[in-house]
């Protein structure tokens, strides 16, 4: 049976725990510092689960992958080291998984926008936007989830080439624009909506999260998905079979 190693026990890693212990999903390990991780013994039926800091998590990784321990990561923000990471992997033969919104559900909802994107490339007649919507102590504006569905549509999308998150301070929008707007309010978890609109109607795709313990339980499914496997990979590719994955 597949163990977790919790590696950053702060918020998700204490949301992850605790999905784990309702579902009888054995903890090896709650580390929550690099001398720990140091320190930590591993044995071969672990999988680990990184929720951390940008700055921290490449060398939780890479001192992951020494101890030859396959690794799901849900820290953000340090995408800019991908290619870096991958040599890692590779040298190590470990398997590492990763997403920037390990909600099954909003994967689900990528791989829409991807799918729909590439047909509203071939009709001129429907143009697009995006709009996001969050609580009010949330810190970074738009969302990460936003930035991602913006760049699904720009790749699929010539005519649009440029993510406008600003509002319009008195002008008309560019052709090549795509505008993905964000508002803040209460205590919303987190919605997602892209619009396709013609002459004739409108088109709207929306995503709306109930719950945090969503990012935990794609997770932990990602976790057990990933035993016996070697490789690197990302959530969105293999939505459907991480999202099958039974506890
Ligand atoms: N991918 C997703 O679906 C998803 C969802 C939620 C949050 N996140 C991201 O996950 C990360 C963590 O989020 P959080 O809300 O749990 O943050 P948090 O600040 O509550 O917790 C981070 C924890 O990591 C620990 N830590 C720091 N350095 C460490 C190290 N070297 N080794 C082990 N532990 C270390 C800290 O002590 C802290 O307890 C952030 O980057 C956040 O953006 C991703």
């Amino acid at each position: 049976m597949t163990k977790i190693a919790i590696i950053g026990y702060g918020k998700m890693g204490r949301t992850i725990e605790q999905i784990a212990l309702q579902n009888s999903i054995k903890i090896s390990h709650i580390i929550d510092s690099y001398k720990d991780l140091e320190d930590a013994v591993f044995q071969g039926d672990e999988i680990a689960i990184e929720f951390t800091q940008p700055e921290h998590c490449i060398n939780n990784i890479k001192l992951l992958s020494e101890k030859k321990i396959n690794t799901v990561c849900g820290t953000t923000g340090w995408y800019d080291k991908l290619e870096h990471l991958k040599k890692i992997i590779a040298n190590s033969r470990i398997a590492f998984l990763y997403a920037s919104n390990f909600s099954i559900g909003v994967n689900i909802f990528w791989n829409t926008i991807e799918n729909i994107s590439k047909t509203m490339n071939k009709i001129e007649d429907y143009d697009v936007m995006g709009h996001e919507l969050h609580h009010k102590h949330k810190k970074d504006s738009p969302s990460g989830t936003a930035i991602h569905t913006g760049e699904i549509l720009l790749k699929n999308i010539v005519r649009k080439k440029k993510l406008l998150t600003e509002t319009l301070a008195n002008r008309e929008i560019l052709p090549e624009e795509l505008h993905f707007t964000s508002t803040r309010i209460g205590s919303t978890i987190g919605k997602h909506t892209v619009v396709f609109d013609s002459i004739y109607d409108t088109i709207e795709i929306s995503h709306n999260s109930k719950s945090r313990e969503c990012y935990a339980i794609g997770a932990i499914k990602a976790a057990k998905w990933l035993v016996n496997k070697s490789g690197f990979f990302n959530f969105q590719k293999y939505t459907g079979e991480i999202g099958n994955v039974q506890f």
